[in-house]
């Protein structure tokens, strides 16, 4: 099937496949007395939840906050790069936490939540979602979801995540041939309260084992983001900040998140902390 049965594609039945989130259903889901979340809201639109998020962040809003948005007119992702889908054929949603862990350890609440996403995918929609570092979900090579996560310091220390994740947009919807929909991917399931819930739960659990041991990470902890990690082994091309480019394998992992490449000119791996990376195909002779 191509998706545009399920999705709709702006018919009249569009709306009909493309059902609104049940605050209720998730919000008693997922705020319970002992879960991390500790208030859900579902709006119609926003600007972005991210900024929504961090706004209240700045006012001293609480961790725990979940915030789902069925339209962003303001949507955007790593880099700046604009990020928009048609009313309620994503997910679009923030949390806003404030792990007790160092913050010099919080580069690894992208990858956490890479993993609960692409894990999210895999069970609910039955799709082989992989990770491309630090935290695209791919299917195929191609980007089903992405995720920001923005730090807030002031009044105290914050970190507000962003996933956004494409259900049923058309081909023709989506922002170019890079990207992909669970329909286009051939999905068993698209239903997005389901989604959600997997994703924060299992993102719940990830943050709760890893605020328990000081957010350090174990051989474990670093293998098990490896394993889902289709980076590791590829060739890669890293657009690094400042406009340079490093070419080279990406080998591994390191305890602070950070992707090494052994670089094409030779040399011990470079940790690479920030950077846009390219899977570079290579073809068989
Ligand atoms: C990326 O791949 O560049 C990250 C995309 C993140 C998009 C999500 S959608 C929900 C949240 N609100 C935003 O404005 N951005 C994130």
């Amino acid at each position: 099937m191509d998706g545009l049965g399920t999705a709709g594609g702006g018919s009249a039945f569009a709306s009909l496949s493309r059902p609104p989130l049940d605050a209720g259903a998730l919000r008693r889901a997922l705020v319970t007395a002992d879960s991390m979340w500790t208030a859900l809201t579902v709006v119609p639109d926003v600007g972005s939840t991210n900024d929504a998020l961090a706004q209240e962040a700045h006012n001293g809003g609480e961790s725990g906050r979940i915030l789902l948005a069925e339209y962003q007119s303001a949507g955007h992702g790593r880099l700046d790069r604009t990020w928009t889908a048609p009313p309620r054929s994503s997910v679009a949603m923030s949390v806003l936490v404030r792990p007790d862990v160092p913050v010099r350890w919080w580069p690894w609440i992208p990858l956490l939540t890479g993993l609960a996403v692409a894990a999210a995918c895999r069970r609910v929609a039955d799709v082989p979602a992989t990770l491309k570092w630090p935290n695209d979900v791919l299917v195929e090579g191609q980007k089903l979801a992405g995720i920001l996560v923005q730090r807030v310091e002031d009044p105290t220390p914050a970190a507000v995540i962003g996933i956004g994740l494409n259900v049923s947009q058309t081909r023709a919807e989506l922002p170019g041939p890079e990207a992909v929909s669970l329909v286009l991917a051939g999905a068993t399931s698209t239903d997005r309260s389901l989604l959600v819930r997997t994703a924060l739960r299992g993102l719940e659990n990830l943050l709760a084992g890893w605020i328990r041991r000081g957010g350090e990470a174990t051989d474990d902890f670093v293998g098990a983001y490896v394993d889902a990690c289709s980076t590791i082994g590829q060739r890669v091309r890293v657009e690094l900040p400042g406009a340079s480019v490093m070419h080279g394998e990406a080998v591994g992992v390191d305890r602070r998140g950070r992707l090494l490449v052994r670089r094409d000119e030779g040399g011990a791996p470079v940790p690479v902390s920030a950077g846009d990376v390219v899977h570079v195909r290579t073809t068989s002779a």
